[in-house]
């Protein structure tokens, strides 16, 4: 095995796992008050409306096709009648939808970002490089599903990428199998770690406050401005008589 392989396939990724694994806890115990989305809406709402809706709903649809296409072995979907053609055909149709929604929204997001000022302001340094990766790991995660998927000839990634990357969370990684894949899918999994690795340190860990608890929580009756300075005639208490 050469160092290069040693260095990309094993060492990047367990050292963007332990810092995964350390920012969080670092970030949780020094900084629980900027443990948040830094969320823009009071800035700007109306790109914000389409853009980040796109985003996310895209992102969970590409979360689910990794779970199905990677952390489950091939063998337990052919179990189940699923044959390869018929994976084949659903990742790349699926994966396709999935990059439309995510490609459109992150074009809103960054445009926004960039062209409004009362945004722009606002953006840090880690902001920058987020979406840097961002724009890297969907770009090449778009090429994977519709120029090689979609209309290309395919890659059955599920015989390397995917053995190589749960090997990692069984301490029996192959850096063989991931050395020989395209360098679309070698590029597309090299940038996800960086991102994993800026993880904790980014606004990215409002992923993990989703507030779940809210759907079970008391109503909270909000009033409107309007009725609030104008209240109606019917619920205006009548001045006693003297
Ligand atoms: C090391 C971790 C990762 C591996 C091994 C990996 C692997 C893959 C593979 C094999 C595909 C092609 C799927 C297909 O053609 O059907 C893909 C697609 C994609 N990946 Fe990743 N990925 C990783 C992390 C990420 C991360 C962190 C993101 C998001 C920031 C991401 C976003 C996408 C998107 C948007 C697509 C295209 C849509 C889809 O097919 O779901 N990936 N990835």
């Amino acid at each position: 095995m050469t160092s290069a392989t040693l260095l990309a396939w094993i060492v990047l990724p367990y050292l963007a796992i332990a810092v995964f694994a350390v920012g969080h806890a670092w970030r949780w115990r020094h900084d629980q008050f900027g443990w948040t989305s830094l969320s823009t809406q009071l800035q700007e709402r109306r790109l914000l409306m389409w853009g980040s809706p796109l985003f996310h709903y895209g992102t969970l649809a590409a979360i689910a096709g990794h779970v199905i296409g990677i952390l489950i072995p091939a063998s337990w979907t052919a179990a189940i009648g699923v044959s390869e053609a018929t994976y084949h055909v659903f990742s790349a149709v699926a994966g396709t939808v999935a990059i439309v929604a995510i490609g459109i929204g992150l074009v809103i997001l960054v445009y926004r970002r960039v062209a409004v000022r009362r945004v722009a302001v606002t953006t840090s340094r880690v902001d920058v490089a987020v979406y840097v990766l961002l724009i890297v790991i969907i770009g090449l995660g778009a090429a994977e599903t519709i120029a090689v998927n979609l209309i290309g000839p395919g890659y059955d990634y599920r015989a390397t990428v995917a053995i190589w990357f749960r090997g990692l969370f069984a301490a029996d990684p192959h850096p063989e199998l991931m050395a020989t894949a395209p360098w679309l899918y070698q590029a597309h999994a090299i940038s996800a770690w960086f991102l994993i690795a800026l993880w904790p340190f980014s606004r990215l860990v409002h992923a993990w406050s989703y507030p779940v608890l809210y759907l079970g929580r008391p109503w909270i009756v909000y009033r409107g401005y309007r009725s609030a300075v104008r209240p109606r005639p019917s619920l205006t208490p009548t001045a006693p008589r003297r």
